[in-house]
């Protein structure tokens, strides 16, 4: 029988492959990204192998140079992936067979579908790392224009109609909590891929005497203290994708946070607003209007946060209802995993850089926030602290706001004889309540938009990012 290209399974088998099946069936093209990943895990295992006595020292070491060889191949840009060999798995090993005899001793106690989960967890450990770094670098744009722009206020929101006096830095050191809570995301996913897989087989092991502890030992599959970390159910191990979910679940909330951002950012640079100008260097112009300066880079994020969901998506309609264990729809498990990595890494350095080159327009800001209907509610406190309930307070105010609808006025000009009447705890000094300054004092308590809770912020953020 001729033996064709399919080595690695082809024994079995009278009749190659179709063409069109070897199209359809192949992953190489896009799993050849976990080769630094599958290199460190082979390495790994037939460092075990030999431990074991499965191999001598030397094959090991001609098995480990060759892989190293492949591994400087593949960096530089030189070896030849081949579709007919599926996937990164099987292209490595057939071409280490090829310079290496012992090689055919690699895949001792293995499977691809331990292999594969172990690539991959090896894979996600990494691009948390990566995402995570990402994250710090945007938070360090945001955190810089917050402490360059300090004094600003502006309204803050609710229904998007004009709520509250804050701090603009305040409004941007929540973008801060945002991102850090999905930092700690990031890191709880890495550490829910630190369990090793190798071991587990197609489904169920194997009957030789391996050391899985080795194999994790030597990948850096460990806890704190070092001890190793080996997954418990071989068949849980090779049809388990939680990791694969909770992965592009950290990214799309990414996604989310960055949207958020983003929408912020577009109203605050609109003609309406003008809270801010864009960097030219992250906005696009118009072909026809030529006015026009187009906030692109946001409202891609928006539209980006989109796909992220739509890969989260497409994992969790991929392993509902899969029987256990293994079965090949999971190779379409990693285009939505990489993609996912890709964008987030990437929206996460447009976001840093345009925050990098963003204008804060503080004359604008400072009309905005002047609006004393801003502090209608400091009016409230105030007949609060002279014993008025906030019930009753509540409606005065609207009262007040009324009156000065209907005269046409804003709230602080009325004088005191025209609010008096409508109660009689609004004493002369009642317009005081309108004072900005004093009013951002008044926000003492943790979390608050005052001064002082800032500056602590300011102190916190500055020691967290280093
Ligand atoms: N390329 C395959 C994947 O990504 C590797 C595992 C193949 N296993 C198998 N039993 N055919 O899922």
């Amino acid at each position: 029988m001729a033996k064709h290209a399919q080595a690695t399974w082809g024994g079995r088998f009278s009749q190659k492959p179709a063409d069109l099946m070897l199209k359809f069936s192949e992953s190489v093209s896009f799993d050849r990204r976990l080769a630094r990943c599958d290199i460190a895990g082979s390495k790994a295992h037939a460092a075990m192998l030999a431990h074991v006595g499965l191999i001598t020292a030397s094959e090991r070491d001609s098995i480990q140079a060759g892989l190293d060889a492949i591994g400087s191949e593949i960096a530089a840009g030189r070896f030849p992936w081949s579709a007919q060999l599926e996937d990164v798995h099987m292209n490595i090993e057939q071409a280490l067979t090829k310079r290496v005899p012992a090689a055919a001793k690699l895949h001792t106690a293995r499977s691809r579908n331990d292999q594969v989960a172990t690539d991959m967890r090896l894979y996600f450990k990494a691009a948390c790392g990566e995402v995570i770094q990402r994250i710090d670098g945007a938070q360090r744009a945001i955190l810089a224009v917050a402490s360059a722009h300090a004094a600003v206020l502006i309204p803050g929101y609710t229904h998007l109609q004009r709520a509250q006096p804050v701090f603009l830095a305040h409004h941007l050191l929540a973008y801060l909590e945002m991102l850090q809570r999905d930092a700690e995301r990031f890191d709880a996913v890495a550490d829910h891929a630190n369990w090793c897989p190798l071991g587990s087989g197609a489904l169920a092991g194997t009957t030789l005497p391996i050391d899985r502890e080795f194999t994790a030992k030597a990948l850096g599959f460990v806890d704190a203290r070092g001890r190793p970390r080996v997954t418990q159910n071989s068949m849980d191990t090779v049809a388990d994708r939680d990791v694969f979910v909770e992965f592009a679940t950290a990214c799309a909330l990414v996604g989310v946070h960055l949207s958020r951002i983003a929408e912020d950012l577009i109203l605050w640079a609109s003609q309406e607003f003008r809270f801010i100008s864009l960097p030219d260097a992250f906005c696009t112009g118009s072909s026809l209007m030529p006015q026009k300066k187009n906030p692109d880079s946001l409202e891609l994020l928006r539209g980006k946060s989109a796909r992220l969901q739509g890969n989260l998506q497409t994992l969790l309609t991929l392993t509902k209802g899969l029987p256990l264990t293994y079965n090949r729809d999971l190779q379409e498990d990693k285009p939505p995993v990489f993609d996912s990595h890709d964008q987030t890494v990437l929206c996460l350095e447009v976001l840093a850089g345009t925050f990098t080159g963003l204008q804060i327009l503080e004359a604008r800001c400072a009309e905005a926030v002047s609006d004393p209907a801003l502090l209608a509610t400091d009016l409230a406190d105030y007949l609060v602290r002279a014993g008025v309930p906030f019930r009753e307070a509540h409606h005065v105010v609207g009262a007040v706001v009324k009156l000065a609808e209907g005269r046409g006025r804003p709230l602080n000009q009325l004088s005191h004889a025209e609010v008096q009447p409508l109660h009689p705890k609004l004493g002369p000094d009642w317009v005081s309540a309108f004072d900005l300054q004093q009013a951002m004092a008044r926000r003492r308590g943790t979390g608050m938009p005052g001064p002082v809770q800032l500056r602590r912020q300011f102190a916190r953020w500055k020691k967290l990012l280093g």
